[in-house]
């Protein structure tokens, strides 16, 4: 894991002490309002529905033991329900909602988010989390967010070449940068350093991608203007390579020919996105000038030198963690013998959850956080402390989020996997359903979020009440379902094989769905957004219409074939018939 210089442990806390005093006048009433309040964002303090939240980033998802724990502790001290108003919690709802308190919420974009923190008790948790290197900054507002990656960065077989030391260049970078605070919008760099894309590059303002040319050399392929929103778009490749050590000149001159042009005259137009679809090559061209003139009127002066690439890449050198050979092959023997004889749910754990690794006596193992009972993404603070624990047991202190809103332990030896599995088990963190139905991606919709149309928890619920059986999710095979509670998509309900979006009608929720997007994995196939079946439904028929949807699939696959696999070999047809049936036969049965 990177370690924080000295420089960066001093910035963060005095970042906090700061943030202190700024709350302290506020409270004093000798800072307005509307002066805290661009304050407080750039700390990653927002209001929302009943309560404050706040977005702590985690850079490229990595997160320590001790980060972990720190984690639990604002979730078990701060994070109380209890504190705020909730009175009109129902307005206008037909059922009592979910809203959980005491828990983090780990979200799309690599970050923990909170929701129930007073402001007045703010400054200590800045002060908690200072003490683990982590903040809030950068987490709001129109500037360059987190950077996020693969989760298996580092460990991936796939892996053409480590992508964390770059995106931990490009944080260094981005931090503070004085042009580009006051963005037109905010700006989301992803990067990946694999052939397969897990980090849905494509749907980001700026997606990167490693790869060798043919002479053997190691650069960046660059995308620009993908996104979600009401405009759905998939980044554009303006460069198939750019040398590696030319990266940080190159994201200079896209953001800043987006500063200078972007829309700052409406704020659904304002995303990078719209001004590559409008301007396409001129776009371009303005990067490449700018490029130009950085490189030669300024003398390049952000190249990255091969020195500053090994100092940084040497913080990311991994654990020497070695299997005792003898006893790996005995126990994997064994492991395989209990697993075909009775051990189903071992077996479907190391199918599901356990991934490969380049250390060949290594796994990358994926706790599931996606439970009936609990909001997908969400960990107790109880279920933080023992994440925390099998950290240090099993994971050399280190563990990583995930865009699928799970925690992911990267650094697992082959011979402790029946161990991990049976302590993760007693934990309720084995779940076998990595990649499947229920692990869902959510946002914290109508519960928590002032924006939303309607909510995405009780659906997740829903699903996830309706989907429990195990022999039955693994029939149903690997399965995207991703939940937005409004168009701004953080569910990226866009790119989800079926994608369930919020909206307002007369005041009452209603759903979207979709059909047939891909955040551009290997099963998924290359980023498209998914399409629309017909007019909404109504809350109470969305697990109806999963379920017609689910039905006309194993009715219509051929052996071993994938749900977006027999979506698009066999159109959507009879797939949208059945969903619309669903709403006809409701309207038919209450008319
Ligand atoms: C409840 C608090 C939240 C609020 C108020 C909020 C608000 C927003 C807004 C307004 C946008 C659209 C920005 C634009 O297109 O100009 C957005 C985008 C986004 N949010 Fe959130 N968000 C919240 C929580 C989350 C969570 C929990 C996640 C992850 C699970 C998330 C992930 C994202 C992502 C990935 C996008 C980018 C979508 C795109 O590509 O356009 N957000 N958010
Ligand atoms: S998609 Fe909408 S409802 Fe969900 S978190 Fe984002 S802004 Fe809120």
């Amino acid at each position: 894991m990177y370690q924080y210089s000295e420089f960066d442990r001093q910035f963060v806390q005095l970042r906090a002490n700061q943030y202190r005093d700024q709350l302290q006048r506020w409270q004093a009433g000798t800072l307005p309002e509307l002066e805290f309040k661009p304050l407080r964002l750039q700390n990653g303090w927002y209001v929302q529905r009943f309560a404050p939240m706040l977005r702590v980033a985690v850079p490229y998802g990595e997160l320590s033991s001790a980060q972990l724990r720190v984690l639990a502790k604002i979730a078990r001290d701060f994070d109380h329900k209890e504190a705020h108003d909730t009175s009109n919690a129902n307005a206008g709802l037909s059922e009592v909602p979910t809203l959980p308190d005491r828990c983090a919420h780990f979200t799309t974009r690599q970050n923990v988010q909170y929701n129930w923190i007073p402001l007045a008790r703010s400054a200590d948790v800045m002060d908690l989390l200072a003490s683990v290197n982590m903040h809030g900054i950068q987490t709001s507002g129109n500037c360059i967010r987190n950077i996020t990656t693969d989760a298996l960065a580092g460990i991936a077989v796939d892996e053409v070449a480590d992508p964390r030391p770059f995106a931990e260049i490009m944080r260094q970078w981005s931090t503070l940068h004085p042009e580009f605070a006051f963005l037109p919008r905010k700006f989301k760099i992803a990067i990946t350093g694999a052939r397969e894309d897990r980090a849905a590059t494509a749907w980001h303002d700026v997606g990167l991608r490693l790869l060798r040319n043919v002479d053997g050399d190691l650069g960046f392929q660059v995308r620009v203007g993908g996104g979600m929103g009401r405009t759905p778009i998939v980044g554009v490749i303006i460069r198939e390579f750019l040398p590696w050590n030319q990266i940080l000149n190159y994201l200079e001159a896209v953001v800043r020919a987006y500063n200078r042009f972007g829309r700052r005259d409406n704020i659904y137009k304002a995303r990078i996105k719209i001004l590559v679809k409008a301007e396409g090559q001129a776009f371009v061209d303005q990067v490449e000038t700018e490029y130009a003139d950085i490189l030669e009127k300024d003398g390049a002066p952000h190249t990255i030198t091969q020195a500053e690439l090994e100092r940084v890449s040497a913080f990311f050198v991994p654990p020497a963690l070695q299997c005792d050979r003898k006893s790996a092959d005995a126990k994997i023997a064994h492991i395989l013998k209990a697993a075909a004889e009775d051990d189903v749910e071992f077996s479907r754990w190391l199918t599901q959850n356990v991934k490969p690794h380049q250390n060949p006596d290594l796994r990358a193992v994926t706790l599931s956080f996606k439970r009936l009972g609990q909001a997908p993404g969400d960990a107790t603070a109880d279920q933080l402390d023992r994440a925390a624990e099998l950290v240090d047991r099993f994971s050399a202190g280190e563990a990583r989020v995930t865009h699928e809103q799970n925690l992911l332990l990267p650094w697992v030896r082959c011979d402790q996997l029946p161990e991990l599995w049976r302590e993760a088990r007693r934990l309720g963190l084995a779940k076998p359903n990595i990649g499947l139905l229920t692990d869902m991606i959510a946002c914290p919709g109508g519960d928590f979020c002032d924006l939303a149309n309607a909510r995405s928890l009780p659906l997740a619920q829903a699903i996830l009440g309706r989907y429990k059986d195990l022999d039955e999710l693994h029939d149903l095979g690997e399965i995207d379902l991703h939940i937005s509670g409004c168009i701004n998509s953080c569910g990226h309900h866009h790119s989800g094989h079926i994608g369930i979006l919020g909206v307002d009608k007369d005041g009452q929720e209603w759903y979207q769905i979709t059909l047939g997007g891909s955040d551009g994995t290997r099963l998924s196939g290359e980023s498209v957004p998914g399409k629309v079946v017909g007019p909404s439904f109504a809350a109470s028929e969305v697990p109806d219409v999963i379920e017609a949807l689910l039905d006309t699939y194993r009715a219509t696959r051929t052996d071993g074939e994938t749900f977006i696999g027999t979506l698009r070999r066999a159109g959507p047809d009879a797939f949208k018939s059945a969903a619309n049936a669903v709403r006809t036969h409701t309207a038919r049965a209450t008319a």
